[in-house]
């Protein structure tokens, strides 16, 4: 049976992007400078010392961009916009941006024209360098949680006349563990002084996690009370998870990967759809996890999210005992080798050592249905093992992503079809080649190569692919 007819109706394919990993000009226009931009421009931070200045000129090429996502025949485009484009200097005090609002409604409507959905997320890591500068960020709980809800609010009025579908944060785990904890991402912090003078990774991460739940949960709010009614869009996040299964039976490592699971996906995914943290997190972190004030707790509960938004990569076999990684030095777990199976080959080491290609991955994931809500893949992808090094004509051959994406789907559709999950769209990671963050250039998720001295685009094997199973030329069962 073709893969169309399995799903619903309303069904929505598409990508997703991020403003800094694709957009280069980095002054265009008034924009301010972000977190990325200062920390990719300190010494020894990316591959090679790479940086987003340029990336694949997205914001100069953005029509030939969506040229490119009509002829993928997507339904839907989901990407983000640059904060500090729109608003230069990040904060409610200061000036909001005209040209950079501009910017993003004429995108918008060309997406529009072109019979293709907006999903907008707000915040895909670039916070204003200056609320960096000024107050430490997302550590600063009073000034960061009303500048994101001021932020958010400008562009459901800038741009809500246009737009029905938004999420708030992408992957807020990562901008606290990565930026907080080892530091990789901007901003940077660390308890590893030869990066950071002054974090500690052990305190700052669960105070960001805490931060930005609350900015989300007050960014809901104020589209309630504002904008729902006139605009009648919806709202939601993008949480971004490892699937842990335990290595065997054995109680201990069952109790691991519950562990693991809380505190990758509960951690976030619990306060904003129940309204508290997992209690395994109040055990082991102690005092170092804030509370919420009664008062946050019911904004939590009333504002919640309409939608799950799931970035799904990969899944891991745990073992009780041991550390591997970030994670596992909290929770006491071991993921990765030694647990098992190594699935294909990969190009990153968080999907290295995992299950990269476990078929059912997916259909696992989708029981994140457990928040009750219903879920969009926000997020799936696979950046083959060396497809930099190949030469374009071999690149564009990918036969490892479709292997990958044919996974990946199908467990979307025995999730959708005989588990009876509600999962209304999936967006591939992603559309472009492009800036992978620390890795530079060196990490290729694209479904379009890019050639980065010209800015090519050439569709790889897995766009026609994804294209043909979208328009259910694939029968994938
Ligand atoms: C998730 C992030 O949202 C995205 O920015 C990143 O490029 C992909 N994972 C791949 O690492």
């Amino acid at each position: 049976m073709p893969a169309i007819k399995s799903l619903p109706e309303s069904f929505q394919w598409g990508y997703a992007t991020a403003s800094y990993q694709i957009e280069g000009s980095p002054d265009a226009d008034g924009k301010g400078p972000s977190i990325w931009d200062t920390h990719t421009h300190k010494p020894n931070i990316t591959i090679d010392g790479l940086t987003g200045d340029t990336a694949t000129e997205s914001y100069k090429l953005w029509r030939e961009d969506i040229a490119l996502l009509k002829s993928y025949g997507v339904t839907a485009h989901r990407f983000s916009l640059s904060w500090s484009r729109i608003i230069p200097e990040g904060s409610r005090h200061s000036r909001v941006n005209q040209a950079g609002i501009d910017y993003y409604r004429n995108y918008i409507q060309e997406l529009l024209k072109n019979g293709i959905r907006p999903y907008v997320t707000l915040y895909h890591w670039d916070l204003p360098d200056a609320l960096d500068k000024s107050y430490e960020g997302w550590l600063n709980k009073e000034e960061i949680v009303q500048d994101f809800v001021y932020y958010a609010e400008t562009c459901f009025a800038a741009f809500g006349d246009l737009v029905r579908d938004w999420i708030t944060l992408n992957e807020p785990w990562c901008v606290a563990n990565l930026g907080y904890g080892t530091g990789v991402n901007a901003p940077g912090r660390s308890s590893d002084r030869k990066r950071c003078p002054t974090g500690d990774s052990k305190k700052e991460p669960w105070i960001v996690i805490h931060n930005q739940i609350l900015a989300h949960a007050y960014a809901v709010e104020a589209y309630n009370k504002t904008f729902r009614e006139a605009q009648g869009g919806q709202i939601g996040v993008s949480l971004d998870s490892f699937w842990f299964i335990p290595y065997d039976d054995e109680p201990e490592n069952v109790a691991a990967a519950q562990r693991a699971m809380d505190f990758r996906l509960g951690l976030l995914a619990d306060p904003i759809y129940k309204g508290a943290y997992p209690s395994s997190m109040k055990k082991i972190l102690g005092d170092r996890l804030p509370d919420f004030t009664p008062e946050e707790v019911e904004v939590l509960r009333a504002s919640s999210s309409d939608f799950f938004g799931l970035n799904t990569y990969t899944t891991m076999f745990v073992k009780d005992g041991g550390v591997s990684d970030v994670l596992g030095v909290v929770t006491n777990t071991f993921t990765g080798k030694d647990g098992g199976v190594i699935g294909r080959e990969s190009h990153v080491g968080w999907m290295r050592d995992s299950f990269a290609s476990l078929p059912t991955t997916l259909r696992l994931t989708a029981w994140t249905q457990r928040y009750q809500k219903p879920i969009f893949v926000t997020e799936n992808g696979f950046p083959a093992k060396g497809e930099n090094d190949k030469p374009f004509e071999e690149a564009i051959k990918d036969a490892d992503r479709v292997a990958y994406f044919r996974g990946y789907v199908n467990a979307m559709l025995d999730a959708s079809v005989e588990d009876g999950v509600d999962v209304r769209g999936y967006f591939a990671w992603t559309l472009l080649d492009n800036f992978e963050w620390a890795d530079g250039y060196t990490t290729r998720f694209g479904c379009t190569y890019v050639d980065f001295k010209t800015q090519k685009r050439t569709p790889k094997d897995s766009a026609i692919f994804l294209n043909d199973v979208s328009f259910g030329l694939i029968s994938l069962q």
